[in-house]
């Protein structure tokens, strides 16, 4: 239920003698806005109709996180946390209801502390860092070590870690998540936990199971990779009457089961397939992979270019080679430049040639946006899917369908919006199904919402579960155990949150 205004009187007063100055805003504070603006990614959320948080919490300390979270408690105000802001629905920012009045802890101001440890390969990553700033970090202090994160250099490592995370390197070292070694976290008593002191339950919930759900974490400990001294990369086009319906046919065999040191997406837009390929190790070994497992799509050592890691991070986050490494340190802090909105989709089956055939008349439409595909296989098929949240390890591949515009108004997003979800309901009979899963850092609102009340009741979790089940499949019900067990009162929560489990 909404907090009544002076609750919400009350909770401000609280933050503001509990806090120093220079680390609450509110709607009265002149920076509120900017402060607001910082981390929106998504333009659909950045609109004076949205409801916004009464209260931002710029934490430059844990005590303050404490602090905020105790207040939250005491005058019923739920918090939000926010790291990067790259939620696909900005629920680390905005809520749907007007009514329910919530608050941010913004971690992005100052708790964002790198520190790698090249002789034990791990680092103590503070959650408002972006994978960008990891990545610098690391490549400063080593060449032969990596870490296999988002693609997006801007991404928060709090949302991303806490919603499994994968990139280019997920065939090789699964995902980001499973390199998680410890983490502390802000509980919803307010207590500072690290993995010693926390429910080891907990500890496994948090390592996948979706950011905002059971506390807000300030700091992971991460496993470092050895990554080789020259890795090599390409980007080929194949257009429809190049035959990339038979390419895309194979690929769907092929991508998951090459040898783990080669990943390969794809990437469809407008009448083309983009085949995009990392590879850790020379480029010999890839013109020699690809020749002997997907001769079709004909790559050349032409098409190929040998860099270190790192530069393949520049090369795969900006499209280009010779980008300098400060690119990384580019939060993006201005306003965003698109709207946008995402599904996703696992895929258990190659879908047979005659769908894609007929899927590449939904690219002429007006509205058009784009399919990103991305093979599992390798190590993460290794893992099994109960031992983290993230259970579509045994999956071919991921859709993603992804639609940008920038024209404001309402017509503009009926019609991306009505393209994603017409392709989307489309795919049905070829992706997999009871339930059709979906990827929790793909968050998508089309799946369901929680009730308007405190979602802790029966009927909330089995409405959850038709979203949850989705994103988590049968690690749901353990999700909301985890959930009942640590904040039955359920303090953290949002639209998509996972409900305590019903006694
Ligand atoms: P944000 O701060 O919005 O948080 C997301 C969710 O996590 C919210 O519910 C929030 O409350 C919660 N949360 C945030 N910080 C938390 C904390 N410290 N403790 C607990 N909960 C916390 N994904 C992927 O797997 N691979 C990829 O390559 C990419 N690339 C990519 C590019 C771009 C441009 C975007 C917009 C998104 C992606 N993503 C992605 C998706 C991304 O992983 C997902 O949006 C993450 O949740 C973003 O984390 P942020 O911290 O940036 O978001």
């Amino acid at each position: 239920a909404a907090a009544p205004a002076n609750q919400t009187a009350g909770f401000i007063d609280c933050l503001v003698v509990s806090l120093p100055p220079g680390v609450v805003y509110t709607h009265a504070s002149r920076s509120y806005q900017s402060v607001l603006e910082s981390s929106i990614k998504n333009l659909l959320f950045d609109t004076p109709a949205t409801p916004t948080p009464v209260a931002i919490v710029e934490a430059t300390d844990a005590s303050h996180v404490q602090a905020a979270v105790r207040c939250g408690v005491r005058h019923g105000v739920p918090i939000r946390s926010r790291s990067g802001g790259h939620d696909y629905e900005g629920l680390s920012y905005r809520s749907l209801e007007a009514a329910s009045a919530f608050a941010v802890v913004d971690l992005a101001g100052a708790l964002r502390e790198v520190r790698v440890n090249v002789r034990r390969q791990t680092a103590w990553v503070g959650c408002g860092a972006t994978l960008g700033e990891v990545y610098y970090a690391i490549a400063n202090k080593s060449a032969r070590l990596g870490f296999p994160g988002s693609v997006g250099p801007t991404v928060g490592v709090g949302g991303f870690l806490s919603g499994g995370g994968f990139g280019l390197m997920l065939r090789k070292h699964g995902l980001a998540s499973d390199l998680i070694l410890d983490a502390t976290i802000v509980d919803a008593k307010g207590r500072l936990l690290d993995r010693a002191a926390m429910d080891e339950d907990l500890f496994w919930a948090i390592r996948g199971g979706g950011g905002g759900n059971f506390g807000i974490v300030l700091s992971w400990k991460l496993h470092l990779v050895p990554v080789p001294a020259t890795v090599t990369v390409f980007t080929v086009h194949r257009s429809r009457n190049q035959s990339a319906t038979d390419l895309l046919t194979k690929w769907q065999r092929v991508a998951p089961s090459l040898p783990n040191d080669i990943f390969l997406r794809v990437v469809v837009q407008n009448q083309n397939a983009q085949f995009e390929s990392l590879y850790l190790g020379t480029r010999a070994g890839l013109v020699a992979a690809m020749a002997a497992s997907f001769p079709e799509l004909g790559v050349t050592a032409s098409d190929c270019i040998e860099m270190t890691w790192i530069q393949s991070v520049l090369y795969f986050a900006f499209y280009g080679t010779g980008k300098p490494l400060e690119m990384l340190l580019d939060r993006g802090t201005g306003r965003p430049d698109r709207y946008f909105k995402a599904k996703s989709d696992c895929v258990q089956e190659p879908m047979p040639s005659l769908v894609w055939e007929s899927t590449w008349s939904w690219f002429l439409k007006d509205g058009a946006g784009l399919l990103i595909l991305d093979p599992y296989g390798g190590e993460m098929a290794r893992v099994a899917p109960a031992e983290t949240p993230f259970p579509h390890r045994q999956e071919l591949y991921n859709i993603q369908y992804y639609g940008f515009w920038s024209e404001s108004g309402t017509a503009a997003a009926e019609k991306h919006m009505g393209w994603i979800r017409g392709l989307y309901r489309e795919m049905e009979p070829y992706v997999s199904k009871n339930p059709r899963g979906a990827y929790v850092n793909y968050r998508d609102l089309d799946l369901g919402v929680n009730d308007d009340g405190d979602g802790a009741g029966a009927a909330s979790y089995e409405k959850a579960r038709v979203w949850g089940e989705a994103y988590f499949k049968g690690n749901f019900e353990r999700l909301a155990a985890v959930k009942a067990k640590v904040d039955p009162d359920n303090f953290f929560k949002n639209e998509q949150s996972i409900p305590p489990l019903p006694t």
